[in-house]
């Protein structure tokens, strides 16, 4: 048992023992499953699977006139009762009472500062006071409230507009990269990722367009968020008819008002019921077994209503938790109430998104399996009890290698305050922690530290000289990067081109930054397109690239489903790289088609994803005239096997920092200027099997996309470099200075 209960009825003990059981049970053998759990993605029959248009699954139409009108009065009486409830709600949130004070002060400021508790209404509210007040002057001038996350960008926005009771997409919009729902003439409320805000001031430098901006979730200290804010202070002197608001969690207010020159900062007091906080006591091994032995335990001990919320830290976790919850549901069966699972996560396709916020019927409990998503970017009603584990997955980035890694570490005190927080909105609740009293005192960081001290900051250093900010240690920021990581990101930026040898912005620089992807990949497509010995790849290597913007995705889980579907295509490719462009153009001549997805274990919405991200892709080339270019060449090349040393040569030329070599002990990473790291292939790339199968030799070279550590440094997305002068060919400078340092 991991935490105290006091006092426990025969009932309770007798449950707790039934559970107990089941835990073991579960935990003993692996053989227990739930029927179908292997893939859950599909669970309709194979052989029952129509292909839908929109329309087929509405209820069927009424028989009679009688019957009709009956129809539609409930109909109409739904509609009238849930703009009502919406009404209501509005009207119930903390924020509604200020709403009159916060707009004068709105009103008198060009920059407030706004603090509240999640779930106040700030990011939903806020905006909808500023379009009621007339602030966007008849729709002349739109409302811009930017977020940390896509997810919440669009949750947000979909939110927004039914309460507005307008259509999303029209005057509500959200525009994440690689999706914009927003009409040009007609939206007025734009939610957005920071990181698109960060790119319209490349097209409207003094954001011209916009009467107000909300930085929301400033608190997140995201990249984009700090950069944004720094830019903004430099226009406000000039755009004095614009308003500024800064919404942040109660942490970082007065930074932010202090980067203001003592902007006020306006307070929203919430309403927040007291929370009980619980530790281990000791530290748990295993987090996640804890965590769930903890929820069975709050289900079969406390009174419902009163949903669990649950912090981990990405998808893996979160699918691996949902699987054991629901084989020891399974095994429990009617011995415990119904648990509703529902997870939340990035990656979620967006249909499933919703599923959290659905209302929980009496008589059941909903579990949300959340990442940090739900710290405060979301809110989630009937939440009673919070377990967390307090760790979160962080970007990571060592200038001296220029490696990047995502880690799992402890969060910080401030965060798994905010994380407890979120059982108190409905009434008291009950915070679990998966860590001792001891550890939240003496171990953990008071504040995150910001994305801006541990990342890769070539992209934004190139936005900013590509903004005319040539100072960069000059240039306004809440905490200055140090100077080696500034410097890296320089070098990458001359390594990729994209600088010249005085330091400034080229035309391929220039190209990059018009291209809605990561300096590296606008490399790489240029390259494919212009390179004499490139030329002609463009259309697959832009396919490559599109997937790799989508790999969590692609395939459906499950590790035997994997292999089945690649064994398809192993034989034929050798790289995952190759699979990518295998797998789309297979699904590309088969019409797109879903049952084709079905029947190769491919998640079909991910590659409707990647074919709108490719056609995004395709026409910014076009734009900048690299397909023309690019068509003169492959007109000559033919089949796949012509093009494929075109492609990896592209890629080459894009990540030369992400090689490894094959020493005696495995590969290693080059491109460091410091000894770089020990790496092996992931269990999942294609290579990897091709390796295990004894179909082919190890290569000395290999290019992988990212690293993961876990038990240790995997490459994923690989692809083996056949010839060894195709490293100087592509990149000259880079390998023979490595070398020389190495030597
Ligand atoms: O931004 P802040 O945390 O202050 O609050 P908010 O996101 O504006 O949320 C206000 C209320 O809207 C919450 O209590 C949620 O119940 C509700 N909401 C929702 O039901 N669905 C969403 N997608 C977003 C918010
Ligand atoms: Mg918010």
């Amino acid at each position: 048992e991991v935490f105290g209960v006091e006092e426990k009825s025969r009932q309770q003990v007798w449950e707790e023992q039934q559970l107990k059981h089941a835990l073991q049970a579960s935990n003993d053998s692996n053989e227990i499953r739930v029927e179908g759990s292997e893939d859950y993605d599909f669970v309709f029959d194979e052989e029952a699977m129509i292909e839908f248009t929109a329309g087929d699954d509405e209820s069927a139409l009424p028989e009679t006139h009688s019957e009709l009108d009956q129809k539609l009065v409930e109909e109409l009486d739904r509609e009238q009762t849930r703009l009502q409830i919406i009404h209501d709600t509005r009207k119930s949130l903390p924020v509604y009472k200020f709403r009159n004070p916060l707009l004068s002060a709105i009103r008198e400021h060009q920059v407030l500062i706004v603090v509240g508790e999640t779930g106040s209404g700030k990011t939903t509210q806020l905006p909808q006071y500023l379009v009621e007040e007339g602030f966007t002057q008849g729709g002349k001038f739109q409302i811009a409230c930017t977020q940390p996350r896509r997810v919440a960008a669009t949750s947000v926005a979909a939110r927004v507009a039914d309460e507005m009771d307008v259509i999303l997409g029209k005057e509500v919009g959200y525009s994440i990269r690689f999706d914009d729902k927003t009409t040009l003439d007609t939206t007025i409320l734009k939610y957005m990722t920071d990181g698109m805000l960060l790119r319209e001031f490349m097209t409207d430098p003094e954001l011209k367009k916009y009467a107000c901006i909300i930085i929301d979730e400033a608190h997140e200290r995201t990249l984009a968020t700090d950069v944004l804010l720094g830019l903004l202070k430099d226009i406000l002197p000039h755009r004095k008819d614009l308003k500024l608001i800064i919404s942040s969690a109660t942490m970082n207010a007065a930074k932010f008002a202090d980067f203001f020159y003592d902007a006020p900062i306006f307070n929203v007091p919430g309403r927040r019921f007291p929370v009980d906080i619980h530790y281990t006591l000791q530290p748990e091994a295993n987090y996640l077994n804890a965590a769930v032995t903890t929820i069975f335990q709050i289900h079969t001990t406390q009174p419902a209503p009163g949903d669990i919320l649950v912090f981990l830290t990405g998808q893996e976790e979160i699918e691996a938790a949902q699987q054991s919850l629901e084989e020891i549901a399974h095994v429990l069966g009617s011995k415990i109430k119904p648990l509703i699972i529902a997870p939340i996560y990035a990656n979620l396709p967006q249909e499933q998104q919703s599923r959290i916020f659905e209302p929980t019927p009496t008589d059941c409990r909903k579990v949300v399996l959340a990442t940090n998503i739900a710290e405060t970017s979301l809110t989630i009603d009937g939440i009673k009890f919070v377990i967390d584990p307090g760790f979160v997955k962080e970007n990571s980035y060592i200038p001296s290698t220029g490696m990047s890694q995502l880690l799992t570490v402890p969060c910080s005190r401030a965060s798994v305050d905010q994380r407890a927080g979120r059982a108190g909105r409905v009434g008291p609740g009950k915070c679990f922690r998966i860590f001792t009293k001891w550890s939240y005192y003496h171990e953990l960081e008071l504040l995150p530290k910001p994305e801006i001290l541990r990342t890769n900051l070539s992209q934004v250093v190139l936005l900013l000289m590509s903004l005319g900010v040539t100072d960069l240690l000059d240039f306004p920021l809440l905490d200055k990067p140090s100077i080696p990581a500034l410097s890296k990101a320089l070098e990458n930026l001359y390594t990729l081109g994209a600088l010249n040898s005085k330091g400034a912005i080229t035309r391929l620089g220039r190209m990059m930054c018009e291209l809605p992807c990561e300096p590296e990949f606008g490399k790489v497509l240029h390259i494919a397109a212009t390179h004499d010995s490139c030329k002609g790849s463009l259309e697959e290597v832009i396919t490559i690239v599109a997937m790799l913007h989508e790999t969590a995705s692609v395939f459906v889980q499950g590790k035997a489903d994997r292999d089945q579907n690649k064994s398809g295509i192993i034989g034929k490719v050798s790289s995952d790289h190759m699979l990518y462009l295998e797998t789309y153009n297979n699904w590309k001549d088969m019409n797109y088609s879903k049952s084709w997805c079905f029947d190769h274990k491919v998640q079909f919405k991910t590659l409707v994803r990647v074919r709108n991200i490719r056609d995004q892709l395709w026409r910014c080339c076009d734009n900048l005239g690299l397909v023309a270019v690019n068509d003169q060449a492959s007109k000559t090349l033919g089949n796949l096997e012509n093009l494929e040393p075109r492609i990896i040569k592209s890629f080459i030329a894009g990540f030369p920092s992400n090689i490894a070599k094959l020493g005696t002990s495995g590969y290693h990473t080059m491109g460091a200027r410091q000894g770089g790291v020990d790496v092996s292939v992931h269990p999942t790339s294609i290579v990897f099997q091709a390796l295990r199968k004894d179909m082919a030799k190890p290569s000395k070279f290999i290019l992988y996309q990212r690293l993961v550590l876990t038990s240790r440094e995997f490459m994923r997305d690989c692809v083996p470099i056949p010839r060894e002068e195709w490293l100087n060919e592509m990149v000259p400078h880079f390998f023979k200075s490595v070398n020389r340092q190495r030597s």
